[in-house]
């Protein structure tokens, strides 16, 4: 269908594109009810695709959906023919019959591409294993939030390179703030980057330094469970602990998509400090997949 929009990556997002959506959740995150509301999704239906577990994404996406007027199905595998064999091609064609949009949490990026390829409706990104831009958008707001200016920000990324450290790359590469990003050899992240404000080290001290927003994520994502214990070997050294955050700038905020694994990655002292974002990270992944929503349907009939 001309004119649809899908949510993968911010690899098809402009910067301006960007902070437009960032504008638009903090208005509709403060928009009390009847001003500045919208009911974009006034009867429409919206899939939701999840192969993988979830508290934030599912129950924001639903409670979400339903603020904006639709209403939303939950489709796990399990319970869907997908689970017993049927084709991503075929099951793509036939949803996008009854529903107006999907919501699809994935192992392998390349179901979510099958989608957008076979499907004739609007696909959202609820996490896959390259990529998790619902995430990063919403730390994004909460970042500008406590008044930081992201655009030239230092921000810096701790541990394994994974889908949350490719999507900082992306952010960082459309929005221009510098990141640093230590990683133990092995566990890079799988996206490249031009710009030369990001930068890659071993080091976690380095990547620290100066920082204005440090962010780090489970050593072992889901999928990975069978690694955890060479991970738990690899990662030691990458924790976010007090003594890290020594060596980041005066006032640093600390920030963890969760669930996190207490005294692996990030310490109790640190998520429960003044300096951890971590519950207003989670409430605005509400209001950033709001405006993704009503962005996604701005133009369709
Ligand atoms: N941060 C996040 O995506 O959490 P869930 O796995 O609970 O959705
Ligand atoms: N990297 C983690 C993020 C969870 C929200 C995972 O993929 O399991």
């Amino acid at each position: 269908m001309a004119g649809i929009r899908h949510f993968l990556t911010f690899q098809d997002y402009s910067r301006d594109e960007i902070l437009t959506l960032l504008k638009r959740s903090h208005e509709l995150k403060h928009s009390i009810s009847g001003k500045g509301m919208s009911r974009p999704l006034e009867g429409r239906t919206i899939g939701m695709i999840f192969e993988k577990p979830s508290t934030r994404t599912r129950v924001s996406f639903e409670v979400g959906i339903y603020q904006l007027g639709g209403r939303s199905i939950f489709l796990s595998p399990r319970d869907i023919q997908i689970g017993r064999g049927e084709p991503i091609r075929d099951t793509a064609r036939v949803l996008s019959r009854y529903v107006d949009a999907l919501v699809i949490r994935c192992y392998g990026h390349e179901v979510l591409e099958e989608f957008v390829h076979w499907g004739s409706v609007p696909i959202i990104n609820g996490l896959s294993d390259l990529h998790h831009p619902c995430q990063i958008l919403a730390d994004l707001l909460t970042l500008q939030e406590a008044g930081l200016d992201i655009c030239s920000m230092n921000a810096c990324w701790i541990g394994d390179g994974n889908n949350m450290a490719n999507s900082w790359i992306d952010a960082a590469e459309k929005l221009g703030f510098s990141l640093k990003l230590a990683c133990p050899e092995g566990y890079d992240p799988q996206v490249s980057f031009n710009s030369g404000k990001i930068s890659l080290t071993r080091d976690p001290v380095v990547a620290v330094k100066g920082a204005n927003a440090v962010s780090t994520d489970v050593w072992a994502s889901m999928g990975q469970e069978e690694e955890a214990a060479v991970r738990q070997h690899a990662f030691r050294g990458y924790q976010v602990n007090d003594e890290l955050l020594r060596h980041a700038a005066g006032i640093v905020y600390v920030l963890h998509c969760l669930p996190a694994h207490r005294g692996e990655e990030i310490t109790d002292e640190v998520m429960e400090s003044d300096r951890s974002l971590v519950w207003d990270q989670a409430e605005n992944r509400l209001h950033v997949q709001k405006a993704i929503l009503e962005m996604l349907f701005e133009n369709l009939p």
